[in-house]
């Protein structure tokens, strides 16, 4: 494996404070925000998007707090193509050691036809508002909403417009979560071969969750150029989600062998950040969810809990300590085998004889039949039992 401070870099935009909390019914409090956004500053995240300063007064002070307290993370506002909503941003990520606006417009023909423009005047639109963008911040992303369902030579147009009017990240967003991985692999490779100043600018992806594959078209993206990843924690964000950054960022650590790229995040953290965020957005995290799903490290089958004693590797490919849970969890259940049974009753206190843990485990199984699963207090309770009869 090549040494992995050689490797490069893919930066981490985090987006859980503006597109995920665009998701209806996620909204969080100001202070909730600011919490959120110094957890992610102190895991490494490389950019925070506060939020949309324009949409309301409480997103503006939301994002210019966030500004204020950062320490690290570049602080990024978003903003539609129009000079009022550019100045706004401005005004509230001005505050930041590292501020970035971010501006986007709809480029599909479905979007371009929303406010009836031409090819020709939405490309000068994009001219003016990305050189204004420039002009107020030396940090300027520039994002073709609905990009992988634009013509192509389309695309190229705008995106080398974007460039020369100052942009200094392009970010290709699959707004409606359409694309697929060779899909979004070729759209970034086509980009940086055919736009003129590709090599001056980071290209970055956006994708959402709609068909399932937003964690997989980011990192088809990556492996052909792309050098920044949005996400939010927990894949939080409208309709399906955003692509969770608890799985690009375990993806590109566990499988750095065939994704040789590094990313600044701690993911010792991770499983903080994943439960306070699904805490203050009231949404919860899917039990089967991959990294921070409560049984993404839970076992309850009797082979793989034998396994698991034995080897760890045997059924995880990852250790639970990287994502900062403290140990695997051996779910007590109708499938689980006589050595899990012991090792259980051995962390409970009790070391039980071959003889008593057949007559323990007979009891076990009849409750694992009645009750879905069987917690340490029931164990307890058979184990009184147990002793109550002799
Ligand atoms: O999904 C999207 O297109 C967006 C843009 C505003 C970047 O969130
Ligand atoms: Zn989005």
């Amino acid at each position: 494996m090549t040494d992995i401070s050689k490797q490069d870099r893919v930066l981490i935009f985090d987006t859980t404070l503006r597109d995920g909390e665009q998701s209806p019914g996620a909204t969080m409090t100001h202070d909730e925000k600011l919490e959120i956004a110094s957890m992610l500053d102190e895991m490494g995240v490389d950019i925070i998007e506060a939020g949309f300063p324009i949409a309301s007064e409480g997103d503006f002070e939301a994002v210019r707090d966030i500004a204020k307290q950062s320490q690290n993370a570049v602080i990024c506002g978003l903003s539609r193509a129009n000079f009022k909503d550019i100045d706004r941003c401005w005004e509230a990520v001005k505050h930041a050691a590292r501020p970035r606006i971010h501006t986007f417009i709809g480029t599909s023909p479905l979007h371009r036809d929303i406010p009836k423009l031409s090819k020709d005047a939405m490309a000068d639109l994009i001219h003016e508002t990305v050189s204004h963008a420039r002009n107020l911040c030396d940090n300027v992303q520039w994002s073709p909403m609905d990009a992988t369902r634009t013509e192509h030579d389309y695309l190229c147009r705008v995106v080398e417009i974007a460039i020369r009017a100052g942009a200094t990240t392009i970010n290709i967003p699959d707004t409606v979560g359409y694309t697929a991985p060779r899909e979004s692999a070729d759209l970034i490779r086509m980009l940086i071969e055919k736009v003129p100043g590709a090599g001056d600018v980071v290209f970055s992806t956006h994708c959402h969750n709609d068909l399932g594959m937003a964690t997989a078209n980011s990192l088809a993206a990556v492996e052909a150029g792309a050098r920044q990843i949005e996400c939010t924690i927990n894949g939080l964000g409208e309709r399906a989600g955003n692509t969770a950054l608890e799985e690009v960022v375990m993806a590109l650590k566990v499988r750095n062998d065939i994704m040789p790229f590094r990313t600044g995040v701690d993911t010792t953290r991770i499983m903080n950040v994943s439960r306070r965020v699904a805490t203050v957005s009231g949404f919860p995290v899917q039990y089967n969810k991959a990294i921070v799903g409560k049984n993404a490290f839970a076992h309850e089958s009797g082979i793989h809990q034998d396994g698991m004693l034995k080897n760890a590797e045997t059924f995880e490919i990852m250790r639970p300590e990287d994502i900062g849970l403290s140990e695997t969890n051996l779910v007590m259940g109708k499938h689980s085998g006589r050595a899990a049974l012991r090792a259980k009753l051995n962390d409970l206190g009790y070391d039980l004889g071959d003889n008593q843990l057949k007559d323990v485990f007979v009891r076990f199984k009849a409750l694992a039949d009645r009750k879905k699963e069987v917690y340490d207090d029931d164990l307890i309770a058979l184990m009184h039992d147990s002793s109550s009869d002799e």
